[in-house]
């Protein structure tokens, strides 16, 4: 079956790991047909604005997309791209998982933690206001429709999973009302899961505990800012930035993409790792039922990250290759792999959806 799907190659290095993304993705038995579109910087030159209207035409007939790193201005400018998406098409849920891969080199070995962040209000919708010359608001909005939502989000994702734990992420103790109803919708929520143990954990007491022992946990419920702070805290746990993926979901559809950003300090320069933005299409491709072509894909990276030749990694984990050569080698062990090479038992436990 040929799946459509829309695709936002992006800014920054949102091209060069799209790019990579696509490659493997055509090697691996998948049959997609690309819509692609622009977003972010090319869509700013071309548009004039960073969120095209034909973006959110395509994925409302697509109902499904895969999404390069977007830059967006620090302090000016127009407003997140991601933001608006998410909030346009409701992609209420974004999901993290956060994996320890073989060959990487990282603080921890066999991570397997995941982040469910709810998507689409808190601080991070960026409402925001000028009250007066010099005073400013930032509006913190939490409804508990939406935090009924990302808690049931979360724990049916355990259920469906076989996770042992929820821990929802939160500061209740300085902002009462707001994050007290975040709770009061995840402990209603978490009473209807008894075997799923629920627990709660102040945000800056949950930094510090998983820098210091991150195996305490394993899904981390938060609203949106938390969330977004936590998940590059625990990619910095397996490795960094270019080895964790990314999916938001809604009922009108779902967006793949990475966690990392832009990284304007390396783009162009050809040596971005497009691990994370390999294994968003891996999220992808299950999420479109094609578990035989993302099996491949994860098998076969799992064969070059393991093999820890320099050559053939980026230099983020250690290697001296470039995101050709790294996608070369992919591809190569896509060719090359027989039953007797795949890792099959790592790739089973370490499955990322
Ligand atoms: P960033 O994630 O782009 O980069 C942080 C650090 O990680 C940099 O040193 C970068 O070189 C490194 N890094 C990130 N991805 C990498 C990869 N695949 N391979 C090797 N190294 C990698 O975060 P930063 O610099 O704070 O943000 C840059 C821009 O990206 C900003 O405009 C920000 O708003 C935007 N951003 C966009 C996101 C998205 O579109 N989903 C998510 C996060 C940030």
């Amino acid at each position: 079956m040929t799946h459509r799907v829309t695709l936002m190659p992006g800014d920054g290095i949102g091209p060069e790991v799209a790019s990579a993304a696509l490659e493997v993705v055509a090697a691996s038995g998948a049959q997609i047909e690309w819509d692609e579109v622009m977003v972010g910087q090319p869509a700013i030159k071309e548009f004039g604005t960073p969120l095209p209207d034909a973006v959110l035409r395509s994925l409302k007939k697509t109902r499904v997309g895969i999404k390069g790193p977007v830059t967006t201005q620090v302090g000016k400018g127009f407003p997140s791209a991601n933001v608006t998406l998410r909030k346009q098409l409701d992609l209420f849920a974004n999901l993290r998982p956060v994996l320890s891969l073989p060959g990487v080199k990282a603080r921890y070995k066999n991570i397997d933690l995941v982040i469910v962040r709810e998507n689409t209000e808190d601080l991070y919708a960026g409402v925001e206001h000028r009250l007066t010359p010099g005073v400013v608001g930032s509006m913190k909005i939490i409804t508990w429709d939406a935090c009924t939502r990302i808690a049931k989000f979360a724990f049916e994702y355990a259920v469906e999973r076989g996770r042992k734990k929820v821990t929802a992420v939160h500061k209740a103790n300085i902002m009462k009302i707001a994050d007290g109803l975040f709770l009061e919708a995840c402990r209603k929520i978490a009473k209807r899961y008894p075997p799923i143990e629920y627990e709660e954990v102040i945000v800056d007491a949950l930094s510090m505990k998983l820098v210091v022992n991150p195996y305490q946990f394993d899904i981390l419920l938060c609203t949106n800012l938390y969330g977004d702070i936590i998940s590059d805290l625990c990619a910095g746990l397996v490795g960094g930035l270019g080895v964790v993926p990314g999916a938001n979901f809604g009922k009108r559809g779902a967006v793949f993409e990475t966690v990392h950003g832009s990284a304007p300090d390396i783009a162009g320069r050809g040596i971005a790792n497009p691990t994370a933005m390999i294994l968003a299409a891996e999220l992808m491709l299950r999420h479109l039922g094609e578990s035989a072509a993302a099996d491949r894909i994860h098998d076969a990276l799992i064969n070059v990250l393991s093999s820890r030749r320099k050559k053939s990694l980026t230099p983020d984990i250690g290697g001296s290759g470039t995101t050709q050569g790294f996608t070369e080698a992919l591809l190569a062990a896509m060719r090359g792999l027989t039953e007797s090479e795949l890792t099959r038992p790592y790739a089973v436990q370490g499955r990322i959806a």
